[in-house]
Formats: structure tokens, C-alpha cells, sequence
């Protein structure tokens, strides 16, 4: 294998990833612990649990990592880990440790924004090492990051220059995901499981798609209201509640506004590709709605596997292999820093 080995650690939330990556692109070894059974439990996450349960699996996940990508330590090129944005105990556990490693092993460290990440899944292959690596995303690429904390539609003009083009002006997509999915009474994420209610389901309504001042800025918790009166009224009729058909129609009106936005952005900035990356990204009506649209502009869309749109360690050693090459390391004084941006260029 060619280029840099990374190993990756991204502990900004509730899973646990620790990933080897070479050049940015192969996989040696991708494990994730997760903790979605335990939050089920509470309907959600309670950091200070998420937190204790990266401490709890931080050291048998880099173990798993090494020993499924069966490297030695003196292999490696750099120790890259997440540092932001995220919860702050969660995140201070994979800095702590990844800043720990760096200095036994006398490894540079690298730290890499969480968003990055979700980008720079696209650059992953796992096309069998003796196999050229597959072509890389083009330039200028849109980027349609959808996570539990963000929604952001970024202008990506070459590796790490990145524009705003619009963002939510309230919930992320996933959070209004989980927030309907709670209150329709689904299994914690409510991302999946609204999904998956969703499927082969005929809308129960149309909810109103929300107008915001920021032509690609999105709103989505004035939806989250009108899903919470819709299944009130029900109640009050004493009507039984369509589960699949309010969750069709609010997966449709989420899909739509993400789709229209995307779409349009694309068109005025007239790029080579559109890229999708977070959580929200594994939705399977987002990403065959988004893939139709961009088809009619002869637009190619790319989406990561579902399990590198969700936080894994991979998009983590991804994003790092192109900041190492280009320099970047960080000191033992990095820090975690929760509210964390992405650095944007200028128009
Ligand atoms: O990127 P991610 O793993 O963590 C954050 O950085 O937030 O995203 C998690 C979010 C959750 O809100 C979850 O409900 C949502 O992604 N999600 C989905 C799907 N799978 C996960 N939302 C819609 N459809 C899915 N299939
Ligand atoms: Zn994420």
C-alpha cells in the first residue's frame, strides 16, 4: 500500500470509531462501537452516558482496528483523530487517547473537523488493494452534509477549501428525524425507523415545505410542529394514528426541501458532481429522489455506503490522509472544541 497509514479515532458523539486508512482512500480497518441500544432505552443520548461509554470502548476498538488491519504500530504514519464539533465529553476521550498514542509511539497527530469527515467519505474505496484506486470527486463539488447536528450545503472548490452556500437556520435534518420519530412513537434513531415506516407507505397528508431568507438555508422545525398537530388531531378525534402514512409524508416533505435546495445549488454553481455525506445521507428515499433530480441535469451524485455515512473512523482517516500530505499536524495542545466550524473561503 501506497502513501500515508492513518490511524483514525472519531469519538465526537455515540459511536465509537477507530479506522486504518492508506492515502486517504483504502480501508484496512473500519470498527465502530455503537451505542444506539443503549440510548434506545432513554429515547436519546445523554452525554455524560455517551461520554462514559467512549471511555468504556475507546481501548478495545483501536485494538480491534489494529488487529484487523494486522499493522504494527512502527507502520503507521500519523494518529488522526476528531476534534470537533461534538459533545465535549465524548470528544475530549478520542483526543486524550489519540494525543496519548501519538506521543508513545512517536507518531504526528493530525486533527480533523467532524464534517470534514462526512465529506471525505466519498473519497473511500474498498476496492481490493491489488485494484487501481477509483477515480477521486471532482472539482468544484457540492457537498449535502445531513447529520444528527448539521445540515449544511458546502461549496467545495479543491481539498480543504470549503464555501457556505446555506445551512439550517433551527433543527438538523436527522434531529428532526429523531424528534418526529419520538413523537410518533418509534424505536430511537427515529432517522431509520421513520424510514422504514415510510416504506411502501401513502403519505397520510402534505405538510407545508418551510420558507427561509437564505436561498439555500433550511428550516426544519416548523415541520416538526405541524407532524406534532397533525398526530394531535387524531388523538383528539380519537381516530387511530397513520404511523406510516405521517411518517411517508414527512420523510417526502424533509426529501423534497433537502432535493430542491441541492439541486438548485448545484445548477447555479455549476458543478462537476454532487457529494453527500452524515447520517441522513443512508436514507434511501433522500438519495434516490436527489439521484433522479440531478440525472435530468446529467449530474453525477455520489453516496457513501450507509455505514461510512454514519460517524465511523474511516471518513476520519480519509479526511486526514489529504491534511497530512498538505502539512497539516497538530501539537500536543490540541484541543477539543465542541462548536467547531468548518474554516470557509470567501465568495
Ligand atoms: O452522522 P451521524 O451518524 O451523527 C452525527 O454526526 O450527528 O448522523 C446521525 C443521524 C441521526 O439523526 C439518525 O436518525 C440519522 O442520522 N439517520 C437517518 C438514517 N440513518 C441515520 N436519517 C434518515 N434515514 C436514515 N436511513
Ligand atoms: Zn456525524
Amino acid at each position: 500500500m501506497s502513501g500515508p497509514l492513518v490511524l483514525a479515532i472519531e469519538t465526537s458523539c455515540d459511536e465509537t470509531g477507530v479506522a486504518i486508512v492508506s492515502s486517504g482512500r483504502r480501508i484496512a480497518s473500519n470498527q465502530v462501537a455503537t451505542q444506539i441500544a443503549l440510548h434506545a432505552v432513554t429515547g436519546g443520548i445523554v452525554p455524560e452516558v455517551a461520554a462514559r461509554q467512549q471511555l468504556r470502548w475507546i481501548v478495545p476498538t483501536v485494538q480491534a482496528a489494529m488487529a484487523e488491519a494486522n499493522v504494527d504500530w512502527d507502520e503507521l504514519d500519523a494518529v488522526a483523530v476528531t476534534y470537533g464539533p461534538g459533545l465535549i465529553g465524548s470528544l475530549l476521550v478520542g483526543v486524550s487517547v489519540a494525543k496519548a498514542l501519538a506521543m508513545v509511539h512517536d507518531l504526528p497527530l493530525v486533527g480533523i473537523n467532524h464534517i470534514e469527515g462526512h465529506i471525505y467519505a466519498n473519497w473511500l474505496t474498498d476496492a481490493p488493494v491489488a485494484d487501481p484506486l477509483p477515480a477521486e470527486p471532482p472539482f468544484p463539488l457540492l457537498c449535502l452534509v445531513v447529520s444528527g447536528g448539521h445540515t449544511q450545503l458546502v461549496l467545495m472548490q479543491d481539498h480543504g477549501r470549503y464555501r457556505l452556500l446555506g445551512q439550517t437556520v433551527d433543527d438538523a435534518a436527522g434531529e428532526a428525524f429523531d424528534k418526529v420519530g419520538r413523537l410518533l412513537g418509534l424505536p430511537y434513531p427515529g432517522g431509520p425507523a421513520i424510514s422504514e415506516a415510510a416504506e411502501g407507505a401513502t403519505a397520510a397528508t402534505r405538510f407545508p415545505r418551510a420558507r427561509t431568507a437564505g436561498a439555500y438555508d433550511f428550516s426544519f422545525s416548523g415541520l416538526k410542529t405541524a407532524v406534532l398537530r397533525e398526530v394531535a388531531g387524531y388523538r383528539d378525534r380519537g381516530d387511530p394514528i397513520p404511523i406510516d402514512g405521517l411518517a411517508a409524508a414527512f420523510e417526502e416533505a424533509v426529501v423534497d426541501a433537502l432535493a430542491t435546495k441541492t439541486v438548485a445549488a448545484a445548477d447555479e454553481h455549476g458543478v462537476a458532481a454532487v457529494a453527500m455525506g452524515g447520517g441522513v445521507a443512508a436514507n434511501r428515499s433522500l438519495r434516490s429522489v436527489l439521484r433522479q433530480r440531478l440525472d435530468a441535469l446529467g449530474l453525477p451524485l455520489l453516496v457513501p455506503p450507509p455505514a461510512w455515512c454514519t460517524d465511523n473512523g474511516a471518513m476520519i482517516g480519509a479526511a486526514a490522509g489529504f491534511r497530512f500530505l498538505a502539512g497539516d499536524r497538530a501539537g500536543p495542545a490540541l484541543e477539543a472544541i465542541p462548536n467547531l466550524s468548518l474554516a470557509w473561503t470567501e465568495a
